[in-house]
């Protein structure tokens, strides 16, 4: 396109113009995934929020279509949810995508508010009577509504985040909200500041007389890596309230890599759940190596629960769709690796847009992996490391790693409470590091790695999604090799290919 920036992905989206944060409103209808986000369309940093739009029909090719809904009186919009009103509740008429949102200003604070569509979510019609729940004990941090059918109740729900909880609410008409209770003061990591909440429901190990309750929780700041992150909790719901199966100092992590955040799902999917994440973070989300426009979303993900060690986690994996971005597969061999193995170049899309498979059993190595590598000497290194039992990514040597030459960088102001506060400032830097997961979560002797590597990210998914590890990367030209390494004993990589990638 005529925009073409260095840094714009090949096949992952991306607003035009301007700056995007959350995916917002996701709602699946007549053969349309909408894919609303938070947007400015006046600059490619964070302000005026409206809901951006995007469409497509198979989660992987995206028309841009124009924002669909515009900052008011009332404030900024951002984030929340849609639904399609199957039974006319809001009397808007059968099947309208209704819309909840978070107003936010500084006269007003954060009020819930409702917009609907009779137009396939073209346009939305603010309802008058906005807004439709306001904190009752006027909390500061109240945003981000989650509204979905509970079929035991017959009743709609929200979930909306409330500083350090989630409250839950209902109604009949989604206009009206009764409160119904609240969770999790001190769960998971700490300061829990929650945020963008979900509450899907997920048979355990694909039996569906086995289903549990999953919350959703972005969290920021404060995540292991640093900054933002995505955290879930497993447990119980009696239309109620949510009781999580584990202690409060237990944290599940749906991605664990550094950028991927504000990550909800699809409504109106039937028996698919589908997540789409934010790749960025808070700490430098505006300070990435872009003009025109910033962030992009990371892969769309299909969520399932498995059990590992008496325990329930989540599984994020890229959905299927993503297979049709592959326009060639070139196999290799497999390698019996004693030390080193290189296979320079790999065949990949344009601009190193590819997908790499493999399956890696590490044997008695104590470290296996590789480095992906461009002609410029720079690096991500891929591996397990089977002493510490973790696989890890690390792009301290990736490419512009210091994002400071643009200046500034997003923080959480304490005093104020304002998580999007920017400073200038003269060293910090959050980007050069690695990021790391347990190896307990799979089951074993073997691993198998499907890795998404676009012009300046990678995602990596481990086992099917047992593990999602997301992170930018800016390599100066795309990576083209991969040097395979092992220390400590022999292993074997086996089934590798290389999908080269476009959409
Ligand atoms: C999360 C978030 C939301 C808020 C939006 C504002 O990234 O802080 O809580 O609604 O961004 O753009």
């Amino acid at each position: 396109t005529t925009n073409r920036e260095y840094y714009r992905p090949v096949y992952h989206h991306t607003p035009l113009y301007g700056w995007m944060n959350d995916a917002n409103g996701l709602v699946y209808k007549d053969g349309e995934y909408h894919l609303y986000f938070q947007y400015n369309p006046y600059g490619s940093k964070w302000g005026n929020m409206h809901w951006g739009h995007s469409v497509s029909k198979d989660l992987i090719h995206w028309e841009h279509l124009a924002p669909a809904i515009a900052r008011d009186t009332l404030g900024h919009i951002f984030s929340g949810s849609s639904v399609v009103d199957h039974n006319n509740s809001a009397g808007y008429g059968k099947d309208a995508l209704i819309a909840f949102y978070t107003s936010a200003s500084d006269e007003h604070g954060q009020i819930q508010c409702m917009a609907y569509s009779t137009d396939n979510g073209r346009t939305y019609t603010k309802y008058e009577g906005n807004p439709i729940l306001t904190p009752f004990d006027g909390l500061k941090d109240f945003r981000d509504p989650k509204v979905f059918w509970y079929e035991p109740a017959q009743k709609w729900y929200m979930i909306v985040s409330a500083d350090k909880n989630m409250r839950f609410y209902n109604s009949t008409d989604l206009k009206h909200w009764e409160y119904l209770s609240q969770f999790g003061e001190g769960y998971g990591v700490q300061p829990n500041q929650f945020e963008c909440p979900d509450f899907i429901q997920l048979p355990v190990d694909g039996d569906k007389n086995h289903m549990k309750w999953v919350m959703i929780v972005n969290v920021n700041p404060g995540c292991p890596f640093g900054g933002s992150a995505t955290e879930y909790f497993v447990g119980d719901f009696d239309g109620k309230e949510f009781k999580c199966d584990n202690d409060k100092s237990v944290s599940k992590w749906l991605d664990f890599g550094k950028d991927h955040y504000a990550t909800v799902c699809f409504s109106n999917t039937g028996d698919r759940t589908i997540a789409v994440p934010w790749m960025s973070n808070w700490q430098y989300a505006n300070a990435t190596p872009t003009r025109q426009y910033r962030s992009a979303n990371a892969l769309p993900r299909e969520l399932s629960l498995y059990t590992k060690d008496g325990e329930i986690y989540m599984a994020a994996n890229a959905v299927k769709e993503t297979q049709g971005l592959r326009k060639g597969t070139t196999e290799l061999n497999n390698i019996d690796l004693k030390d080193e193995y290189t296979v320079n170049p790999i065949t990949t899309g344009p601009e190193g847009a590819c997908e790499l498979e493999m399956d890696i059993t590490p044997g008695k190595a104590d470290t296996v992996g590789f480095a992906l590598c461009n002609d410029k000497g720079e690096k991500v290194d891929i591996y397990l490391d089977m002493k510490a039992g973790r696989v890890v990514m690390d792009r301290t040597q990736s490419g512009i790693t210091d994002l400071t030459p643009y200046g500034e960088m997003t923080v959480h102001d304490k005093e104020t409470d304002d998580h999007r506060k920017t400073l200038s400032v003269n060293y910090v830097n959050d980007f050069a590091l690695g990021t790391w997961a347990p190896l307990s979560l799979c089951n074993g002797k073997s691993y198998h790695l499907d890795i998404f590597v676009d012009k300046c990210s990678i995602e990596i998914f481990v086992d099917g999604g047992r593990i999602a590890m997301t992170n930018l990367v800016f390599p100066t030209a795309p990576y083209n090799a991969l040097r395979f390494y092992t220390r400590g004993g022999e292993a074997q990589v086996e089934n590798l290919k290389v999908h080269q990638l476009s959409l």
